[in-house]
């Protein structure tokens, strides 16, 4: 199999450039026998238990598993929990209601604090507020707001009456907005009026408005006055102020409804290789129990801890390790609304400091920019408070592994490189901080519990070393249960390629490629779908790609990614239009327009490339390999089964800009 990825990571280290976990933290690290292996080992999936008694459930669950139905997995049935209690209500009954939940830090400075005891008035309120406007159990709530707290109180109010909650990132764009609430059959959107966007007010209730007029079903509204007199705005038919509402149901409690462990918690949207965005399905015990226990044992997370994970809650990281983890723990857990450059480079420094933060996550494409800003913004501050660094989202290679090692651990604090998905519900390969070695560019073993084997085509484990597909061999508590609507698919997306249904044998396809090594740890090289990881999110190609068709003079385009010299995949758009060439300054601007606004602005290709063709085999398939290649500046593979091969040669002279 050809590595294509090859070039988004250095190649993984040698052996000697590994590093052993500093012996202070080992002293005090939440895990440090090595023993957990075998003890997981021993007692699969019986081990389980030990991330599920960290909750608090109403009724004990009688079956750890269910495989009966399998790729249908079943945890902890039987049981009975409620996320918002776990997260809240049972903190205040351990004597824990004036510490501090949550630590927002807004964009120009601002700061707000809620403690435990804020945090249950403002989620029973709103609660309360979302049954009046007829909200009940199992009813899908939209969630489309930017980083500001009611975020997260929107979401434990939903779970507190059992109403699964599907948040969309707030810079996705109206139709994107629009497909989402359809697809969930979602009649009832909390967003705001509008946020800082590259210092300007953007008005988001005008592209929910612009969502809501696509859509069949009258959806009630609430709207989050983010920015008061900034922004102003006027409420309509079905719209209800979030504040006024908070007061209408001042001092009002809700009982945290019990639900069934599978019951489902939240569904997350996320792009596959084909168009439609897939609705992955996650449950109340088994994510909420798998989430808990890898923020304890992967991130070394305590109730104690000043806790920072510099991700977006709306996607799966900041789901399952700004919401739900910490909270589960009673831990203080960080929310930051602006950007690491904003009003300077240190700024995420500055709020370590000044917060006192003992544990930091983040992705890697944030590490390339503080690298390439340099050492001087992390010097300006005291980190000294720091004990354990976390990465997730991408490949990391040694060189920002080590560089956030040393100037933003001062070589003191374990990073571990999480490996995970929305699919996965919480990391399932890291190394463990207190036990494993780190290997810089490699995320690591399979956590305890979790089995990890790197297959070729048929499905058998490749060599170490060799390249293959990154397949999980056991089900696991935080997997996604099916997708929305859609459970052929479910199956036929990451089971049918690597399973013998026959002999009842079920094998997940993660979609990642990767290595392994002697030692068991895994580097993960790239997707081998048709899925860009850019800007914290995974796109589709063919979302964009329909986007720019939609285009008039746009006949067909091909997207791609490009990973770029810090590191960072670039969407790559290659555009026909049916005959002519030239670079056409209004048609780029018509795509780039169109692009935005079906998707959101994340989304918008960094390079466009016109040609009067596409690259096609002779039964008429576009070559994608080949446009990766071409704008990675690869060499050229094997041609000859292109039906235009001449068209190589415009494709190039064009990105050249000849
Ligand atoms: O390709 C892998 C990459 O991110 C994909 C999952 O994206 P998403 O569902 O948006 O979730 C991102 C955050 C959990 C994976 O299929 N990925 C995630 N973590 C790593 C990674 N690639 C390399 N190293 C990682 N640590």
């Amino acid at each position: 199999m050809v590595d294509r990825n090859e070039r988004e990571t250095d190649r993984p280290i040698p052996a000697d450039t590994s590093r052993s976990p500093p012996e202070q933290f080992v002293e005090q690290a939440n895990v440090s026998d090595p023993a957990i292996y075998d003890e997981f080992e021993d007692s699969w999936p019986a081990c389980w238990e030990r991330a599920a008694d960290r909750l608090s459930w109403r009724e004990e669950y009688d079956t750890v598993l269910e495989d009966e139905d399998a790729p249908f997995y079943r945890w902890f049935t039987g049981g009975t929990l409620n996320a918002s209690e776990n997260c809240v209500d049972r903190h205040l009954e351990s004597g824990r209601k004036n510490h501090v939940a949550i630590r927002w830090e807004g964009k120009h400075g601002e700061r707000e604090t809620y403690t435990y005891r804020d945090l249950y008035v403002a989620v029973n309120e709103f609660a309360a507020a979302l049954r009046e406007l007829g909200v009940e159990a199992g009813d899908v709530v939209t969630v489309y707001l930017p980083m500001i707290p009611e975020l997260p109180i929107a979401m434990l109010a939903c779970a507190r009456i059992g109403a699964p909650h599907n948040v969309v990132f707030a810079g996705l764009s109206a139709d994107a907005l629009a497909t989402r609430m359809d697809a969930a059959g979602s009649e009832i959107l909390v967003t705001c009026d509008g946020y800082y966007r590259r210092g300007d007010a953007f008005n988001q209730k005008s592209r929910a408005e612009n969502a809501k007029l696509s859509l069949e079903a009258d959806v009630r509204t609430v709207v989050v006055d983010r920015l008061g007199a900034q922004l102003p705005h006027v409420l309509g038919e079905d719209e209800w102020d979030y504040d006024d509402l908070r007061e209408e149901f001042s001092g009002e409690t809700v009982d945290p409804v019990a639900r069934e462990s599978e019951d489902m918690l939240f569904l997350m949207y996320t792009s596959g290789t084909t168009g439609d965005p897939k609705g992955v399905v996650h449950s109340t015990g088994g994510y909420l129990a798998h989430v808990a226990w890898t923020t304890r044992a992967v991130l070394d997370v305590e109730p104690e801890d000043t806790y920072w994970c510099a991700a977006d809650i709306g996607w799966i990281t900041g789901h399952s390790y700004i919401v739900y983890g910490p909270l589960a723990l009673g831990t203080t857990t960080v929310m930051y609304e602006g950007t690491p450059d904003y009003p300077d480079r240190d700024r995420l420094w500055e709020i370590v400091d000044r917060n006192a933060v003992d544990v930091f996550y983040t992705a890697p494409t944030a590490i390339r920019s503080f690298m390439k800003w340099g050492e001087k913004y992390p010097d300006r501050h005291d980190l000294s408070s720091l004990r354990l660094l976390g990465t997730v989202g991408e490949p990391i290679g040694p060189r920002p592994w080590n560089w956030y090692y040393t100037h933003v651990g001062g070589e003191e604090c374990p990073v571990v490189d999480t490996w995970w998905q929305t699919e996965t519900g919480a990391v399932t390969i890291s190394t463990l901080p207190g036990v494993d070695e780190m290997k810089p560019g490699a995320a690591g073993p399979a956590l305890p519990g979790i089995g990890v084997a790197v297959v070729d085509e048929n499905g058998v484990s490749v060599d170490p070393g060799e390249t293959g597909y990154l397949t999980l061999t056991r089900p696991w508590p935080g997997m996604l249960r099916t997708l929305y609507d859609s459970d052929d698919r479910f199956v036929e997306e990451y089971w049918a390629q690597f399973s013998d249904p026959d002999a009842n044998e079920w094998r997940y396809a993660s979609g990642d490629t990767a290595t392994v090594d002697e030692d068991g740890y895994v580097t993960i090289l790239g997707r081998v779908d048709d899925v860009i990881n850019a800007g914290g999110g995974r796109l589709s190609t063919m979302e964009i790609e329909s986007a720019i068709t939609d285009v008039d003079g746009v006949a067909e385009s091909a997207v791609v990614g490009r990973s770029s010299d810090s590191g960072d995949t670039k969407i790559y758009a290659y555009v026909s239009t049916g005959g002519r060439s030239e670079a056409n300054a209004e048609l780029r601007r018509l795509i780039l327009e169109s692009v935005e606004s079906a998707i959101g602005p994340i989304a918008k290709p960094h390079e466009i490339v016109f040609t009067p063709e596409l690259p096609k085999t002779r039964s008429g398939k576009i070559m994608r390999r080949l446009l990766e290649d071409i704008a990675n500046d690869e060499e050229l593979g094997d041609t000859s089964a292109l039906r235009n091969p001449e068209i190589v040669g415009e494709i190039l002279t064009d990105r050249d800009g000849g």
